[in-house]
């Protein structure tokens, strides 16, 4: 059985264990938050490799056999780092779909909402360049809504009259396609799809990044079968037992066929 480490700024990287829950329910994980540090969005560059590698390197030392660092900002400010520190590792990132939402825009115009760390990463503009020029990309930096969806409210009235000004620019441009570039946002879907009815397709990279995950696993010979559900630890700097309670409330996954753990980190 394999000890996976999923990490996130907060409780973002919930929507990839979901997806990892649905596609590997039988290995165990440890679900590791940084809410009291989130939103990393909108720190330096330096701050979030240093504290990203942190975190990664305790998830190793709990015997993590694969680590996905479930946030694009994290992954876009400091995945070659980690890398390169963690190497017997498999280190799994998340970038925002850009090249999938290409393909897939019938118009050719396409919104990012990202955070603005990912926006101005080398990586992120380096991904960018790769891609037909014909397609035409937004570039929306989602300020403010991390902190709103960390606090549980994703669908309140302040959120959608945020989310509805970050998304203005996107849909003035004429956009058909709409990339959620952190991880966070696939917890606005209800507010996006309220404010924007079906007129728009989103793109989420989850079920990827856990293809991704099995085929690391694969390689190295740690994916046994089983029929019984693994172990979740739920582990934040700020509250463990919020986290287990916004887990449950968040997540499509039934957390009750799990034994389920939850703790601060420290
Ligand atoms: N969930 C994150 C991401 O995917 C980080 C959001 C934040 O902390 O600003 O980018």
């Amino acid at each position: 059985m394999a000890l996976i480490g999923v990490f996130d700024s907060g409780i973002g990287g919930l929507s990839i264990l979901d997806e990892a829950l649905r596609q590997l329910p039988e290995q165990d994980y440890i679900y590791l938050a940084d809410s009291i540090n989130a939103p990393y969005g909108e720190k330096s560059s330096e701050w979030i490799a240093m504290r990203s590698l942190e975190l990664c390197q305790y998830l190793a030392s709990q015997g993590c056999d694969a680590i996905v660092v479930a946030c694009n900002t994290a992954t876009a400010q400091a995945i070659q780092h980690i890398r390169l520190e963690l190497k017997n590792i498999p280190i799994i990132g998340v970038e925002p779909g850009i090249k999938p939402a290409a393909m897939q825009s019938a118009k050719g115009i396409v919104g990012v909402l990202a955070t603005e760390a990912t926006l101005k990463s080398d990586k992120f503009n380096a991904l960018l360049a790769t891609l037909p020029s014909q397609c035409h990309f937004i570039k929306q930096a989602g300020a403010g809504l991390v902190p709103l969806i960390e606090a549980g409210r994703a669908d309140e009235e302040e959120t959608l009259e945020l989310l509805a000004k970050h998304l203005e620019p996107i849909v003035n441009a004429g956009a058909d396609t709409l990339v959620l570039g952190c991880t966070h946002y696939p917890f606005l879907r209800r507010a996006i799809s309220k404010l924007l009815g079906n007129s728009i397709t989103l793109i989420d990279t989850s079920q990827a990044v856990v293809r991704q995950l099995k085929h690391q696993l694969q390689l190295q010979g740690k994916l046994s079968a089983s029929d019984l559900p693994g172990a979740i630890t739920f582990i934040s700097s700020k509250d463990g037992v919020n986290l287990l309670k916004m887990a449950q409330e968040l997540m499509h996954s039934d957390l009750d066929l799990h034994h389920t753990y939850s703790r601060a980190l420290g």
